[in-house]
C-alpha cells in the first residue's frame, strides 16, 4: 500500500540541504504541504543565506507541490512560533514536525569554549523545543501529531571530539521519553532518528567517496514512515542510513536486588559488580515509574512468601 500524505502539513527544520531536503522532497512527492525552514548558515552555524530554503521550495513547486519557506533560526523562540503560525495561516493545520536543523563545533573537550557549547545546545536542544512547544497545542487540539527528532550516534554511542554535540543530541532521548507519554492520549507520536548519511555536515569528517555513497535517500524512508499516520509507534529510537535500519534503546539489566534490609556496603557492591552491570535479557523501559513499580512488585511478592 502506498503511503499518502495528501492533506497533511509538515514543518521540516534545516530542510535546505542534506537530510532535511530529502525528507521535504519525499513528503511533498507524496502530497504533503511543506514548510521548509533553513537559516542557510555554514556547518559551524555561521552566516545566513535565504537561497537554501528558497531553492527547495522551488524544487517542490516545480514538481507540482505546495511549499513555503521560513528563513529564520530554530534557535529563535519567536521564529518557532512563526513557523507554526505560517502553517496555520496558509493551510489551517499542522500534522508533522521533523526537527532536523543541525550544526557541528567539533573539538576535544578541553578546547570547547562556552560559545561552542551554547550554540550547539541553542540549535539542537532549544531549537527542538522552540518548534515543538508551539506545535504541541495544535497537535493536542487536532488529536493528531507526528514528531521525528534527530539524535546522533555521537552521543548515543559516543564519538571523540563531539562532547557538546553528543550531549545535545542525546537530550533528544529525554525529551522524547517524556513527550511520548504526554502525547499518548492525543495521538501524538514522538520518535527519534539516529541517521548516518553523506552530507555537507559529514563531509567535514568523511572521505568524499563515502559522502557520495551514503546518500540521504537511504535514511529518508524511515523518517517518512515515522511521520505517517500508519506508524502507531511512539518513543522509538531508529538508526538508519548507509543501507541499514535498526532500533536502538537504553535497556535495563536484571541487576541484583538485595531488598531494603540493612544497606549494603561498598565492598558488597564491588563483589557483586559483574551481576550489577550485566545486560543479559535487558529490556527497554516505557517510563521511569516502571522501575519503582518493579521494585515494589518484587517486594510485595517477597513479603507474601514470608
Ligand atoms: N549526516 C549524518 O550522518 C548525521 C549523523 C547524525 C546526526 N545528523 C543530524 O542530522 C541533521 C541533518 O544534518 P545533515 O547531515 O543533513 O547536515 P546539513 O548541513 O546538510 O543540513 C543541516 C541543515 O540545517 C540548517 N541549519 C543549521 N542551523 C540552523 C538553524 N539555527 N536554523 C535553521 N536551520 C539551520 C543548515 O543550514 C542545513 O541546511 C542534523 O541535526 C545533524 O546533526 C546527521
Amino acid at each position: 500500500m502506498t503511503l499518502d500524505f495528501e492533506g497533511r502539513v509538515a514543518i521540516i527544520t534545516g530542510a535546505g540541504h542534506g537530510l532535511g531536503r530529502s525528507y521535504a522532497l519525499e513528503l511533498a512527492r507524496r502530497g504533503a504541504k511543506v514548510l521548509v525552514n533553513d537559516l542557510g548558515g555554514d556547518p559551524m552555524g555561521q552566516g545566513a543565506d535565504a537561497a537554501a530554503a528558497n531553492k527547495v521550495v522551488e524544487e517542490i513547486k516545480a514538481m507540482g507541490g505546495d511549499a513555503i519557506s521560513n528563513l529564520g533560526s530554530v534557535a529563535d523562540f519567536e521564529n518557532g512560533m512563526e513557523m507554526v503560525r505560517q502553517c496555520m495561516d496558509r493551510w489551517g493545520r499542522l500534522d508533522i514536525v521533523i526537527c532536523n536543523a543541525g550544526i557541528l563545533r567539533d573539538k576535544a573537550f578541553h578546547n570547547i569554549t562556552e560559545e561552542d557549547w551554547d550554540i550547539i545546545f541553542d540549535v539542537h536542544v532549544k531549537g527542538t523545543y522552540n518548534v515543538l512547544h508551539h506545535a504541541w497545542p495544535v497537535f493536542r487540539q487536532q488529536g493528531y501529531g507526528r514528531v521525528v527528532m534527530t539524535s546522533s550516534s555521537s552521543g548515543i554511542w559516543g564519538n571523540f571530539g563531539q562532547a557538546n554535540y553528543g550531549a545535545a543530541k542525546t537530550a533528544m532521548l529525554g525529551l522524547m521519553n517524556v513527550l511520548k507519554q504526554e502525547g499518548l492520549k492525543y495521538n501524538i507520536n514522538v520518535n527519534t532518528l539516529m541517521p548516518v548519511a553523506g552530507t555537507r555536515l559529514t563531509a567535514t569528517v568523511m572521505k568524499p567517496e563515502m559522502v557520495e555513497a551514503m546518500k540521504p535517500e537511504y535514511v529518508t524512508p524511515a523518517v517518512v514512515y515515522m511521520a505517517s499516520e500508519d506508524c502507531e509507534d511512539s518513543g522509538l529510537l531508529i538508526e538508519a542510513g548507509a543501507g541499514n535500519f535498526n532500533r536502538a534503546a537504553v535497556v535495563k539489566g536484571p541487576g541484583i536486588r538485595p531488598g531494603l534490609g540493612d544497606p549494603k556496603s561498598v565492598e558488597w557492591v564491588q563483589e557483586n559488580w559483574a551481576q550489577i552491570t550485566s545486560l543479559e535479557d535487558a529490556p527497554a523501559m516505557w517510563n521511569g515509574r516502571q522501575t519503582v513499580e518493579e521494585f515494589l512488585k518484587e517486594r510485595a511478592q517477597a513479603k507474601s512468601q514470608e
